[in-house]
């Protein structure tokens, strides 16, 4: 037998290193290696050298490092994703950006607004992908909630809510003396915020209400410790949201939106495992999610999934297609918030927003201009 030839487009891999390789570090690396076509897990930095030789041993990785200099230094590695702790996302950013490489970076982007525009400037003059790690706009039923709202399903919106309830246990937190000041605005409700901003298309968020509490674990609030948090949120298109949060849901892993505006209403998440329900004489019942990456299995994949997308594009100078990633506007714009909250939790008072920042639109073009140009009319 003679084969014939078929021509084929030139299909060469994303290859991409991970900076981290902790909890969220781990999972990234085999989505890269495993789950997403297109892309190849190049190589691994982490200072924890135990955990590197163990991630690489397990996903067949052969260059590993202490230091992430080393990757930004290899010729190989087209892109990195950062899922170090947060102190180090801006300063990884900026570095990873000046070698060329598109960087996909877990929440929040930085610690503060002159950070994140440090990270925001340093992608921007390199012209590389910057994509950031707000898993929800990727998960199925949220994504499906803001095709509704884009289609009208909701009207005008009014009210919104957001909440995250971590997965706990009877004997609360583990070591509550660990958690940084302020984590239950910057780490946790920021996913609540961009979602938040996401869900109001086209609106930017004005001023900021904050109570928040150690209700969890008491015993560790002399030192900051904040596990229990309500936010309101007021958007210059007048509506109001709500956002919540708790660190120790005996339930499941809770995560749920809502928007409800002059037309109807529209809602996505909740802590169920699967629509399996039994029904007996104790009551009703089901399965309840206890894991991040259980419950966005799917929507950690598609988001890099989409990165790496983004990353093919730009090496063969193709238009990225489908909706914007959440980029450096929309991280800006959830820290700005986060931040505000913070700071009104601290003082009990209102906080204005664009007295942390003057926040860009999140949404680029003609929509976005337009909606900056309706917060400073009504300003
Ligand atoms: N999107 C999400 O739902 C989600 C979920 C979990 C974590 N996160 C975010 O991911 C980041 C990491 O969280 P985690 O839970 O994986 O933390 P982790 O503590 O499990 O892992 C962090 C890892 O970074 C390594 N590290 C520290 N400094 C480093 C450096 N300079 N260079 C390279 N590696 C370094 C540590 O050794 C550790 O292995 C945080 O910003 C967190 O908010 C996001």
């Amino acid at each position: 037998m003679t084969y014939r030839q078929h021509p084929v487009a030139e299909n060469r891999p994303v290859r991409v290193a991970a900076i981290g390789a902790g909890w969220i570090g781990n999972f990234h690396a085999e989505s890269i290696s495993r789950r997403i076509p297109g892309a190849r897990l190049e190589a691994i930095a982490d200072p924890a050298i135990p955990a590197v030789e163990a991630l690489a041993g397990h996903l067949g990785v052969t260059k590993i490092t202490a230091d992430p200099q080393d990757v930004l230094d290899d010729p190989d590695v087209d892109a990195v994703l950062i899922s170090t702790p947060v102190r180090f996302h801006s300063q990884l950013t900026e570095a990873a950006a000046r070698a060329g490489k598109d960087v996909f970076c877990e929440k929040p982007g930085a610690r503060t607004i002159e950070e994140i525009d440090g990270a925001i400037q340093a992608a921007e003059a390199a012209g590389v992908v910057l994509q950031f790690g707000f898993n929800r706009r990727y998960a199925a039923d949220f994504a499906a909630a803001r095709q509704l709202i884009d289609d009208g399903a909701v009207g005008v919106p009014q009210l919104l809510r957001s909440l995250t309830r971590d997965p706990g246990t009877a004997a609360g937190l583990a070591h509550p003396e660990r958690i940084a000041p302020g984590t239950i605005f910057l780490e946790t409700l920021i996913h609540d915020f961009d979602t938040l901003n996401w869900l109001n298309p086209g609106a930017v968020p004005v001023k900021v209400h904050a109570v928040a509490d150690a209700l969890v674990a008491p015993q560790a609030k002399a030192g900051g410790l904040l596990d229990t948090a309500v936010v309101t949120v007021t958007y210059n298109n007048g509506a109001v949201a709500v956002a919540e949060a708790n660190f120790n849901a005996l339930y499941g892993y809770d995560v749920r939106g809502e928007v409800f505006g002059s037309a109807g209403m529209v809602t996505a998440g909740g802590p169920q495992a699967s629509s399996a329900t039994s029904y007996t004489a104790a009551g009703i019942g089901s399965e309840t999610v206890r894991l991040n990456v259980d419950l966005f299995h799917d929507a950690y994949t598609l988001e890099l999934e989409r990165f790496v997308e983004a990353v093919k594009a730009r090496r063969d100078g193709l238009p990225v297609s489908g909706p914007a990633a959440p980029g450096g506007a929309d991280a800006r714009n959830a820290l700005a918030v986060a931040l505000a909250a913070w700071l009104s939790a601290d003082t009990g008072l209102p906080v204005d927003v664009d007295s942390i920042a003057e926040l860009r639109p999140a949404e680029a073009g003609i929509q976005g201009l337009r909606a900056l140009n309706v917060a400073g009319a009504g300003a």
